[in-house]
């Protein structure tokens, strides 16, 4: 007796799930209205960060002795897939690593720099790549250089004189000693962080709100005297444990007239391998995304000043992956969708980090491959500019890790005028279903033929290694036609389409 009321229970409970799914059953649309603008793309959205930490640099980007490395000591085969990458903007030294870091111990001859021990990481760090290094490299890879100064253990003194060393004509004490060291022309770098994740108590010199909000104005006013034309991230929340909006707010009441931006840093994970836990993870981006446009508005109606400041989101990725899995690139795209949803306040992404920690590129001595994460960011990098666009999106939904109404399509539009292309990037957070959208442009036909690229294995726990490499953007065309065109997403996938308008 007590089995068939057990049976009974099982079938209700599956009749119920069954109707519960077929309940909702929309058909899948998107529509795309070129009049429903954002904001501009920057391309900054797509930047990278290189830290003092693990492989990442020594043994990652920079291998002297190595035979495949150039005659500076970086890793050629490294640099030919960075370049492939398109990265417009990498961030230096750290991460927590700059919390302790005296930029000083990393220029001269070699043979002088100290080796010290480095308490972030708890590390013996050479001082054998530092800020000329880090420069000849943005060099090398075609990108701007972003530095982020030690407001953890550091001091004003330090961060304008590294300002000047960086930025000034020769005539100056930090500037000749720049030209001493074989660097006549200033660098000109450009993009300057104030500190990293200083509301973290994991933090060297972590401080309150306040006491950051104060010690990040003077060095900020020393830096800008130095060279009014640099741009300033400030430190925001990557502590979202603690009241984070708070941080944020204080923060920008503080520094608002020095400041061009504010960081976001966001982390996550997978612990309890599920994968629909895992798809909602990117859920608080958004809302992170706009709390914070919220208090740079009311920062700024406060200040009565006009002058625009943007989100940096200078960290972000998935932690403690295992060889990073198909799932994996689903949530970066989301991370990359969620930015170009928000491209008229988010004007730059960084994500953590470049070459072997949580990383896209993966290094040993003989070599190197792609990890999974290489492949979303890629493609967002290549085609994903233009003006970003307030996609409709109608679909089922799903409900996961305390979120409700989670669309399966994870849908950002951007058009770009001058291809007369729109591009769509969309995730398939359903498990083990294809979805078939219909895809509407509201303001003109389509036309000509589409560009598909798919990132799709039917294996959710496919990932790459030196030895197989399955794990790979399909390309495809399609033609378009002129009014809507049907598209299927298979389940678990991400794909990017590239529609030609007339
Ligand atoms: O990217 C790794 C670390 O994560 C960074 O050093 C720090 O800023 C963050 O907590």
């Amino acid at each position: 007796m007590k089995h068939f009321y057990s049976w009974i229970l099982l079938f209700v409970t599956l009749f119920l799930n069954s109707w519960a799914t077929a309940a909702e059953n929309k058909p899948a649309v998107i529509k795309i209205d070129l009049d429903r603008a954002i904001g501009e793309i920057d391309p900054n959205l797509y930047g990278n960060f290189i830290e003092h930490l693990g492989k990442c640099i020594y043994g990652g980007i920079y291998e002297p002795g190595n035979p495949l490395s150039d005659a500076d000591g970086f890793r050629s085969d490294v640099i030919k897939v960075v370049k492939e990458l398109s990265v417009p903007i990498l961030r230096w030294p750290g991460g927590n690593f700059t919390s302790g870091y005296h930029w000083m111990d990393g220029i001269g001859p070699r043979e002088k720099r100290p080796a010290r021990v480095e308490l972030a990481w708890g590390a013996v760090e050479s001082n054998a790549v530092g800020t000329d290094e880090f420069i000849a490299y943005c060099r090398k890879i075609g990108t701007e250089p972003y530095i982020c100064i030690n407001l953890g253990t550091g001091t004003w003194e330090e961060a304008r004189n590294w300002v000047e060393y960086c930025n000034r004509p020769k005539g100056t004490e930090y500037a000749d000693l720049r030209a001493r060291n074989g660097h006549e022309e200033p660098y000109h770098v450009k993009y300057w962080g104030l500190g990293n994740e200083i509301d973290g108590p994991w933090q060297m010199g972590y401080k309150n709100a306040e006491d950051y909000a104060k010690y990040a104005l003077e060095a900020a006013k020393l830096m800008k005297w130095m060279d009014k034309d640099i741009k300033l991230i400030a430190s925001g929340s990557s502590n979202f444990g603690a009241d984070w909006i708070t941080w944020n707010r204080t923060v920008l009441n503080t520094l608002r007239d020095q400041i061009d931006y504010i960081s976001l840093h966001t982390y996550v994970g997978n612990p309890k391998d599920n994968f629909y836990e895992f798809m909602a993870q990117t859920r608080p981006v958004d809302e992170r995304i706009e709390i914070t446009a919220g208090l740079i508005r009311e920062a700024q109606i406060r200040g009565n000043r006009h002058k625009p400041i943007y989100i940096a989101f200078d960290e972000y990725n998935v932690w403690h992956r295992a060889n990073a899995q198909l799932e994996v690139p689903y949530v970066l795209a989301s991370f990359l969708n969620s930015f170009v949803r928000h491209a008229d306040s988010v004007k730059m992404a960084n994500m953590a980090q470049l070459v072997n920690v949580l990383a896209p590129i993966h290094t040993e001595k003989q070599g190197l491959y792609l990890h999974t994460i290489y492949f979303p960011l890629q493609l967002f990098a290549r085609y994903s500019h233009g003006v970003a666009l307030d996609a409709f999106v109608q679909c089922d939904t799903f409900d996961a890790a305390g979120f409700t109404k989670i669309p399966y399509l994870d849908v950002s539009a951007a058009y770009n005028p001058q291809k007369k292309l729109v591009i769509l990037n969309v995730v398939n957070r359903h498990k083990d279903q294809a979805i078939e959208a219909r895809i509407l442009n509201q303001t003109g036909a389509w036309t000509g033929k589409a560009a598909i690229y798919e990132l799709y294995q039917e294996d959710l726990k496919a990932a790459n290694s030196f030895d197989s490499q399955p794990v790979k953007p399909v390309e495809k065309t399609a033609d378009c036609g002129t009014d809507a065109i049907t598209y299927r997403f298979p389940a678990h996938s991400f794909t990017t389409l590239c529609l030609p308008i007339r």
